[in-house]
């Protein structure tokens, strides 16, 4: 349940000049019926990690690992935006030092119209040459849904296309993280829906509080991060981003 007055304290952070950081996880996409990955009814419950997100996996077994993404990407693809990502895509308008990070692949912050989103771990709307081929750039979009062979081709040299998500045992984008690393000299941090387990991305609220800013956890469960944050809003994102915008008042 929604505390007023910890609503009340966050939405008085939320200055109209305050550089506002909010870092999502699965849990912002919950709403719109895309499973997280952890919990019950999370991913991981049913396969393993290694078995179809690591580079391993695609080496031994690309077309096992493809089918996955592409269930994935057909599941994804019927989801809509749920209330959280629009409150999020319209701080975006509010506030002109906002910046928005997610773990999430699935591009429902973009479809929501959120600008400018720093994707830690990919986005599962891309893809890129398993053989990192000459002639292929490093990631492009491809919506195809579904694709008509898996794995798909490479257009520059037949050989696999891979998903453009990072997998465990890479490493993350370091333009994106350096970005993200920046992002956290701000007044006030946001983590929302996420577990706060994976790293480098669960590490970032903690750079932002030690930095000075007032760090803010959303999430109806307690998690890795919820002793170390200033305020915890025990509820679901839709719920408590709703009114911490209602809070707000009008632009
Ligand atoms: P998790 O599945 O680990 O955690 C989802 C979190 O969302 C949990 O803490 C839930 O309590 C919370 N949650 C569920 N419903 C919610 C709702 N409606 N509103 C707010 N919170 C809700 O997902 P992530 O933390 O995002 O990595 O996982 C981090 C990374 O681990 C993912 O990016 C992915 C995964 O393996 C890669 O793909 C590299």
């Amino acid at each position: 349940m929604l505390s007023p007055r910890l609503v009340d304290r966050v939405s008085r952070a939320l200055r109209p000049d305050a550089r506002i950081t909010v870092m999502t996880g699965a849990g912002v996409s919950a709403a719109s019926g895309v499973p997280t990955f952890r919990g019950p009814d999370g991913l991981w419950k049913d396969v393993r990690v290694q078995d179809l997100a690591s580079p391993e996996a695609f080496a031994r077994n690309p077309r096992l690992v493809w089918d996955w993404y592409e269930w994935r990407r057909q599941l994804i693809a019927a989801c809509v935006p749920n209330a959280a990502h629009d409150v999020l895509a319209s701080w975006a308008l509010r506030f002109p030092r906002f910046t928005l990070i997610t773990q999430n692949v699935d591009g429902l912050h973009e479809r929501a119209g959120s600008p400018g989103v720093l994707r830690l771990h990919g986005s599962i709307w891309e893809v890129g040459c398993w053989n990192a081929c000459a002639g292929a750039p490093h990631r492009w979009r491809d919506e195809s849904v579904p694709f008509p062979v898996l794995p798909p081709p490479c257009p520059h040299c037949g050989g696999p296309l891979r998903p453009g998500v990072v997998w465990f045992g890479e490493v993350l984008e370091a333009d994106v993280f350096e970005r993200c690393l920046q992002a956290c000299h701000c007044d006030v941090f946001l983590t929302v829906g996420t577990s706060a387990v994976v790293y480098p991305a669960a590490g970032l609220v903690d750079v932002a509080r030690r930095q000075g800013a007032i760090t803010v956890e959303v999430n109806p469960e307690a998690t890795a991060a919820s002793t170390a944050v200033d305020v915890v809003l025990a509820d679901r994102a839709e719920t408590a981003l709703s009114a911490l915008d209602e809070a707000l008042g009008a632009p």
